[in-house]
This record gives structure tokens, C-alpha cells and sequence, in this order.
């Protein structure tokens, strides 16, 4: 009896044992996978919805998630050591600053754990597997054009004033709205339709450090200041997103002496935006559903996981409209396969179809709309 007591502990023990050194296991005993999160920022409203997304799309597809938000750089790197330590199966990672991390990232590949890139493309590092984004050449382009289509300088041969205001020189998606919204703009610039006052016409002299709202406004002050303060009219800001259009509106009516309201553009429908909007301040917003975008990345992992190749052949199975991209994202070591979703302009006159996306609705008093919470 004693011997078979003996013998049962033996038996259980090497279970636990193995069970301990597979991870977690399902219900049919099938290993669980472990997917390491990093999003660069809680506070910001589009990362904390990105992670939100991000876990429940993973978390109902069985996946146990490991979540960091890391505010700044040094804590990133911190916490994808900790994922990588851990040995996550797959890491997803919305960088801080995507040119700090390639030491941080070769432990990842010493011991091939996949690395996607979200929304922002890692640099220097061939430790990464794929990018998942939106078009982000786009998005500025659908600025850009918003601006034309608005002030429409062709039809009415008049010239007019504007102004550009970029994001993070820290983030690569920076330099391509830039990118996609001046090669709109310029040749209206170069034809004399479109004046720039400051003469600020380069992303390095417009770029805005940490996306700062603060320091958009008080960078606009300055050129309200330096070159509207002889009453020049200003037609249209060329803003790349949502928080640093609010920063600019905000310096429009503190410091601009003119009357008329400039056409500032932004990105990513935060909520203060779309009040801004039907507010009629903040012309338009650039809308990225990135519900979709955290399901493209989790359909990615999955394909990764189970060993396909990422190529165009993977587009039908994506949950959402995307196109194959294996030239424009050159991260200076190797060109990252990538897949992009599809941005769209979000202004006064179509603003209400959000609330068909499932992700918005009206506010209780039916004025404003907001993300669905
Ligand atoms: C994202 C934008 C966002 C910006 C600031 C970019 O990388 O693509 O959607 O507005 O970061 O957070």
C-alpha cells in the first residue's frame, strides 16, 4: 500500500512538474501561449485603447497577455528584458523611440522569440519580424489634401497662409504623414498659392519632440509672435495629430489677432478631437480604427506561430482591409514586411458614421459622440 502511495506522489509530482515547465496549459491540456505587450504610453488615449484592444482580441483567442506601458525609453527597455526573460512566445511593440532598441532586441532573436512591430517601425534591427500599421504616407496625404480641397487655391486663384507642425522625430511614422502631407502640399507651395510665413518648411525645423501638445502650442505662440503679428491672415495648419491640433487651437485663440478660424487637421479621432469638431474648431481628424489594427496584429502573431510566411497571401485571411508592403518600410537593416491598414478622413460632415464602427456612440445628452467606454 505504502509503495503505492509512493509510487502515485511520483506520478503527480512529475505531472506538476511538466505542466510547470510547459507554462499554463487549456482546458485539453494544450500549452497556453504568452504574448508580451509593450505600448509606449497609458495616458495617451489611442495607446491605452491599442493595449485594451490588444488584450481582449489575444485574451479571447486563448492567449495568456503580459501588458507594460512604459512611458518613457528607459522603462521600455526595461520592460521588454522582463517579457524576453519571461519567454513570452511573441512580442508586440509600440516603441517609445524605435531607433533605442536594437541591443535590447537581439536577445530576442538569440532565443527567436517574434517581435512584431506596432503601429511604429523599430529601427535598426533584424530582430523584427513584421510591422503592423496604417498607411502611414497616407494619413499625411488625406491631410495635405484636406487643406487643398478646402482653401480649393486653383479654383479661386487667391494665394493663402499656412503652416506645418510634425510629430516625434522619435517616431518613424512621423517623418511619412510629414511626408505624405507636404508632397500634397507642394506644389502649391512651389506654384506661390501657398505661402509658409515662417518659412518652416522641413520636417527637422517642424518637428514636434514626445508629440507634445505643450510644446505644439508654445511653438505656434512663437510663430503667431514672429510672423502674424502684423495682423497676417493665417489660413490652414498642417497638423499631424489630434493632440498637437488642439495644442495649436489653443495658441490660434490666445495669441492669433486675425478673425477668421484656420483649418487645422489632426489624427487619430481622440475624444476631445471629435468635440473639437462638432464644436466646428478642429477641421478634421484622420481616423485609424485600431480595433482592426490589434486584430491584423493578432492574426499576424497566429500566422507566425504556426510557421506561414508573411507575405500577400495572408490578406484574405486578415480581419480587415489591408494591402502587403515589402519595399517602404526600410528600418536601415533590413525592409520589414508590412501590413497596412486603411486611414480615413473624419470630418463635421461625416463624423456621425463612426458610431457604425460599433466603437462610438452619442454622449447622454446626444450631443457629442464618444468611444463606446
Ligand atoms: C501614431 C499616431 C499618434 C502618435 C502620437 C504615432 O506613432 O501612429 O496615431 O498620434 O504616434 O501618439
Amino acid at each position: 500500500m505504502k509503495a503505492i502511495r509512493k509510487q502515485m506522489m511520483i506520478i503527480i509530482l512529475c505531472f506538476v512538474t511538466a505542466v510547470m515547465a510547459a507554462g499554463c496549459a487549456d482546458k485539453h491540456g494544450i500549452p497556453v501561449k504568452t504574448v508580451g505587450i509593450v505600448m509606449p504610453s497609458k495616458s495617451i488615449e489611442r495607446w491605452s485603447r491599442d493595449g485594451d484592444y490588444l488584450r481582449s482580441s489575444f485574451e479571447a483567442k486563448g492567449y495568456h497577455v503580459e501588458m507594460r506601458f512604459s512611458e518613457d525609453i528607459l522603462r521600455q527597455i526595461d520592460d521588454i528584458q522582463v517579457l524576453i526573460a519571461d519567454d513570452v512566445d511573441v512580442l508586440i511593440i509600440a516603441s517609445v523611440d524605435g531607433a533605442a532598441l536594437s541591443r535590447t532586441l537581439e536577445d530576442a532573436l538569440i532565443k527567436k522569440i517574434p517581435v512584431i512591430s506596432y503601429d511604429r517601425l523599430i529601427m535598426n534591427t533584424d530582430a523584427v519580424d513584421c510591422y503592423v500599421s496604417f498607411d502611414n504616407y497616407r494619413v499625411g496625404a488625406l491631410q495635405g489634401q484636406y487643406i487643398v480641397d478646402a482653401l480649393h487655391p486653383d479654383q479661386t486663384g487667391d494665394t493663402y497662409n499656412i503652416e506645418l507642425v510634425a510629430g516625434d522625430p522619435a517616431d518613424n511614422n512621423a517623418r511619412f504623414f510629414f511626408n505624405g502631407a507636404y508632397d500634397v502640399l507642394k506644389p502649391y507651395i512651389e506654384s506661390g498659392r501657398f505661402i509658409v510665413p515662417s518659412g518652416k518648411t522641413s520636417f527637422d525645423k517642424v518637428a514636434t519632440p514626445a508629440w507634445s501638445m505643450d510644446i505644439a502650442f508654445k511653438n505656434m505662440q512663437n510663430t503667431l509672435a514672429s510672423y502674424y503679428s502684423d495682423g497676417k491672415r493665417l489660413d490652414a495648419v498642417m497638423c499631424s495629430n489630434d493632440r498637437m491640433g488642439l495644442g495649436v487651437l489653443n495658441a490660434i485663440h490666445s495669441d492669433y489677432l486675425g478673425t477668421s478660424l484656420p483649418i487645422v487637421t489632426g489624427q487619430d479621432a481622440d475624444e476631445a478631437a471629435l468635440q473639437s469638431i462638432m464644436d466646428g474648431q478642429l477641421a478634421m481628424t484622420v481616423y485609424k480604427n485600431v480595433r482592426n489594427e490589434a486584430d491584423v496584429a493578432v492574426s499576424v502573431a497566429e500566422a507566425i506561430l504556426e510557421g506561414k510566411t508573411l507575405d500577400d497571401s495572408l490578406l484574405g485571411e486578415l480581419p480587415a482591409e489591408c494591402s502587403f508592403d515589402k519595399t517602404s518600410y526600410d528600418n536601415g537593416v533590413q525592409k520589414v514586411p508590412s501590413f497596412l491598414l486603411v486611414p480615413e478622413v473624419i470630418d463635421a460632415k461625416n463624423i456621425e458614421s463612426l458610431i457604425e464602427t460599433g466603437l462610438f456612440t452619442l454622449d447622454e445628452n446626444g450631443k457629442y459622440i464618444v468611444p463606446v467606454s
